[in-house]
């Protein structure tokens, strides 16, 4: 035996000390007292040998995988780095954070609220949606009529925001920006309902057919129509997810000590959020302007590389913010069950798999209600996933450019951009490399658009960038 101890069984009468010859020569062992099931714990000194056959922990063939070590050096490395970082940037401009600038993000003249109005008006596309389904479910409009009611429902939630952040003034990019998330987030919700119960119909006539009368097998479930109620809706609405079903899976209770931990997650995170904003990505983006104007490539690069850091930071922030603080938070005075918001995309090898996991409701949507259908109506794979990419970019767009008033496709492009990048990983690059491109693509894809966005805003606001 390799080990300095081991367990040997041994007579009760045998020896308590004793040689014993083994690969590694002769060897010395002593029986310690300690005695389990006739097994007796030995250690032994082994005389002659020291070296065996064996591999160079860092060679893959050693099979050794354990690199905690490793890890924390990397955090370790991290934190100090960082910590320059802060320092270079704490001498160089000063504190910069300011809780009264954030204010001015959100309202121009103190007045006029047109996001808050927009976030208001809102209902009454929620309640339009419940009564044409109510309409639907009792037979007094027909399937046409209610999907005609639909559409146009949809299309107000897209346009009217929309012209709302292009006409009225007062709004500024980042209500803009909220208010037309959130609509985004209804049209998703609302296009679900009319799809969840427009199944729900098919399978009452289906049953209806075949002459049997449906009832819940579980009282406390409901069952269509029973679901068209306010209560109902609004459960839908403000739940975390985009998928409408019947019957959501329940937590059995609220509990208080989770709740206010992701409570508190969401209020620091949010201000940890703004001040990295403020003191490191607003004057990174300001230096950048010069060289984008001057074309200087080799500067552009820099300045490029040295936005990606806080850039990167920021989304990683955001991501454990949105989709695991404020999330769950939700959920959990929803006692909504499902809580799988994201699955382990940072070990995503390739694009698709990255986009598949990274928001989870969102791709349980796409899923869903567009690609899954599209697969069913026969379409090829391949263009069903470049359709799907194609209204993710058109949304993104959406998001983006009627807050900032200026229409230049960058999102859309970056988007579209996934589908090729995509093809390219998976045919060329597999486990660690496809990783590292997808990280890559993370780090390097976003900073390039935030700042072919602020140069643009720039020059048409203030005429030159510098
Ligand atoms: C396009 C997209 C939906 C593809 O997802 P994917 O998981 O790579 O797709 P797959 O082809 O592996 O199949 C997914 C599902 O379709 C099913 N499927 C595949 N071929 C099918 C067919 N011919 N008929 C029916 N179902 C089929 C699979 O069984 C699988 O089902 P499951 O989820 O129940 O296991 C995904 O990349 C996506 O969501 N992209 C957009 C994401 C996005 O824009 N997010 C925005 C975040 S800000």
């Amino acid at each position: 035996d390799l080990d300095q101890n081991y367990m040997l069984r041994l007579p009760k009468s045998g020896p308590l000390e004793g040689t014993l010859w083994s690969h590694r020569g002769l060897c010395i062992f002593k029986m310690s007292p300690y005695k389990m099931n006739n097994y007796f714990k030995c250690s032994h000194v082994c005389l002659y040998s020291c070296h065996a056959v064996q591999e160079s922990l860092l060679s893959s063939a050693s099979g050794f995988s354990n690199y905690r070590g490793i890890l924390n050096w990397c955090v370790v490395m991290l934190v100090l780095s960082n910590a320059r970082l802060f320092l270079e940037n704490i001498i160089k401009y000063g504190i910069l954070v300011d809780p009264i600038q954030v204010v001015s993000l959100f309202l121009k003249d103190p007045y006029s609220w047109p996001a808050a109005c927009l976030i208001i008006v809102s209902n009454v596309f929620i309640l339009a949606a419940l009564y044409t389904e109510r309409r639907l479910a009792v037979g007094t409009i027909s399937e046409t009529t209610g999907l005609i009611l639909h559409i146009f429902n949809l299309s107000c939630i897209l346009v009217i925001p929309a012209a709302t952040a292009l006409t009225v003034t007062s709004m500024t990019s980042v209500g803009g920006v909220i208010s037309l998330g959130i609509y985004t987030v209804l049209f998703l919700k609302l296009y679900s309902y009319k799809d969840a119960n427009r199944w729900c119909r098919e399978i009452r006539q289906a049953k209806a057919k075949r002459l049997t009368r449906s009832y819940s097998s579980v009282q406390t479930h409901v069952s269509y129509p029973g679901n068209l109620t306010h209560r109902d809706m609004y459960y839908f609405v403000f739940a975390p997810t985009l998928c409408y079903q019947l019957n959501f899976p329940r937590s059995s209770r609220i509990r208080k000590r989770f709740l206010m931990r992701r409570l508190l997650e969401m209020l620091f995170l949010m201000q940890l959020l703004v001040g990295l904003i403020q003191q490191w990505m607003v004057p990174t983006i300001q230096n950048s302007m010069k060289p984008f104007q001057e074309m200087d490539f080799s500067r552009m690069v820099e300045r490029l590389l040295k936005l990606a850091v806080p850039n990167h930071l920021i989304w990683l922030i955001f991501f454990y913010w949105f989709f695991h603080s404020s999330l769950n938070f939700m959920a959990e005075l929803l006692q909504f069950g499902d809580r799988e918001f994201y699955r382990d995309w940072w070990n995503s090898e390739t694009v698709t798999y990255f986009w598949a996991n990274w928001n989870i409701p969102v791709h349980k949507w796409c899923l869903r209600h567009f690609y899954k259908p599209m697969l069913r109506k026969g379409t090829n794979k391949f263009l069903a996933q470049s359709a799907v990419f194609l209204v993710s970019a058109f949304f993104h767009e959406y998001l983006v450019s009627i807050p900032l008033r200026m229409f230049r496709l960058w999102a859309f492009m970056g988007m579209m951009a996934q589908v090729p990048l995509a093809l390219f990983v998976s045919r060329f690059l597999n486990g660690n490399y496809g990783n590292a491109a997808v990280w890559i693509s993370l780090i390097i894809g976003q900073p390039v658009a935030v700042l072919m966005y602020v140069h643009d805003y720039y020059v048409l606001h203030y005429g030159s960038s510098a």
